[in-house]
């Protein structure tokens, strides 16, 4: 897991639980197999994932489990306590991702961040392994920002709508995102000066973008408070912005917008609003934003053993705040409202953290600038901790949870 593990960051949910006495002597992690299996090796979940089941006995075979009884949360060596969460399933989860679909993240700790500030424009460079990578990022105060009062910040790639942001006291920053990597297969941009040659998507190239201009920020606009920081973008600009979250315990909140199949879409579930994002035509238009391994599952989706919910929950348990408009098509709207979000928020509820994840159903089409003011009250809860009107847990006019499509939740384990 090179830097999340490596960082003192990363060691915050153990830290706070050994706090509330519960110490980690005691714990021993399910291995994560080595090799990961393959498709075939994995059994055709037709539901989402069990989560609290380790990717080991994510199997059929071993002791004569049918998928039904894996899918319905009666696999062998399930995650008992939040404690084995946070120390054994959570990276296991980060592991397993980078695997089979974002590629390994690169070590930061083998990286060095300098950065130079001119009027509200970061530049920043990076160097590792003797290559260095450059990018701009800029930035926008609000009214009454200072370094003895200082901003929480949104980083946003593609644009978003600033001024309701500003005018609640929250810093917004964006960077060039073709800059840091292209939306295409050249393998251009400041990651891949550095990176080029490694099986990485630009998903996680984009991620990294984020991470290094808070570097930046961090380094040279005292205005802006590093510690609270949200990240956002939308649609494949989305998927980025939850990679962003996944892949950093610094970023606080993670406002994926309209962010489809590789973001909070579901690879499973995928026909429920219409034309939509599949893992097989994402995979085709857009083969670049994951590693290589994600294509070995295409036409085999079901085999993957985790689905978009497993991504959110491995977030838990800072804040994740997903938007989508009932006017979206294109991204599966109804399914991430109805069964990703609900699952992954067992989960969330399940850590003690329910009320750190929302989702935001809101009308307008995909990309609608409006999804940026819906999140706004849950983004300001989460900095400043205020009351939003807003009920987050309110699916809107697609009403329900579908209960059915994560069997698992009616047997999430007790001790907690
Ligand atoms: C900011 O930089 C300081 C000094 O290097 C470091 O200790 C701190 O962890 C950094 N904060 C963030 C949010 O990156």
């Amino acid at each position: 897991m090179r830097s999340f593990t490596a960082s003192p960051a990363a060691m915050l949910p153990l830290m706070l639980l050994q706090l509330a006495g519960q110490t980690g002597a005691d714990v021993t992690c399910v291995p994560v197999p080595s090799p990961f299996p393959t498709y075939q090796q994995l059994p055709d979940q037709s539901t989402m994932p069990d989560p609290f089941l380790p990717l080991k006995y994510t199997t059929i075979d071993s002791e004569g489990f049918s998928a039904a009884d894996v899918m319905a949360g009666k696999g062998q060596h399930r995650v008992q306590t939040r404690e084995e969460w946070y120390k054994c399933r959570q990276p296991e989860i980060l592991q397993m991702l980078q695997e089979y679909q974002y590629g390994y993240y690169p070590d930061h700790s083998q990286e060095t961040v300098t950065a130079t500030r001119s009027g509200n424009t970061v530049s920043i460079s990076v160097t590792a392994g003797g290559k260095t990578g450059k990018f701009k990022a800029t930035v926008t105060l609000p009214t009454g920002a200072s370094a003895s009062k200082p901003a929480p910040v949104v980083i946003n790639i593609g644009g978003m709508q600033n001024a309701p942001y500003l005018s609640a006291g929250i810093a917004v920053v964006g960077f060039d995102y073709t800059s840091v990597a292209a939306d295409s297969n050249s393998k251009t941009g400041a990651f891949w000066d550095v990176y080029k040659g490694r099986d990485i998507g630009v998903l996680t190239a984009w991620a990294w973008g984020f991470h290094r201009t808070l570097d930046g920020l961090n380094q040279t606009v005292p205005e802006i408070d590093s510690t609270r920081v949200g990240v956002t973008g939308c649609s494949r600009l989305g998927k980025g912005a939850l990679a962003a979250g996944l892949f950093d315990e610094r970023i606080t909140v993670t406002m994926p917008m309209s962010s489809g199949v590789q973001g909070m879409g579901p690879y499973r579930y995928h026909a429920m609003s219409g034309q939509d994002e599949t893992l097989e035509n994402s995979k085709s238009g857009a083969g670049w934003w994951s590693d290589s391994k994600l294509g070995t599952f295409v036409n085999h989706a079901e085999n993957l053993p985790y689905d978009a919910h497993t991504i959110g929950a491995a977030i838990a348990p800072r804040a994740l705040i997903i938007d989508q408009g009932t006017g979206d098509q294109f991204t599966n709207s109804k399914a991430t409202a109805l069964v990703v979000y609900p699952a992954a928020k067992v989960v969330y509820d399940w850590l003690g953290v329910g009320d750190k994840i929302g989702m935001s159903v809101r009308s307008g089409a995909h990309c609608d600038m409006s999804g940026f003011t819906a999140v706004l009250p849950f983004v300001e809860k989460i900095f400043f901790n205020t009351t939003p009107t807003h009920d987050y847990n309110n699916l809107g006019t697609y009403g329900a949870p579908l209960t059915a499509d994560y069997p698992w939740a009616t047997a999430v384990p007790k001790a907690a």
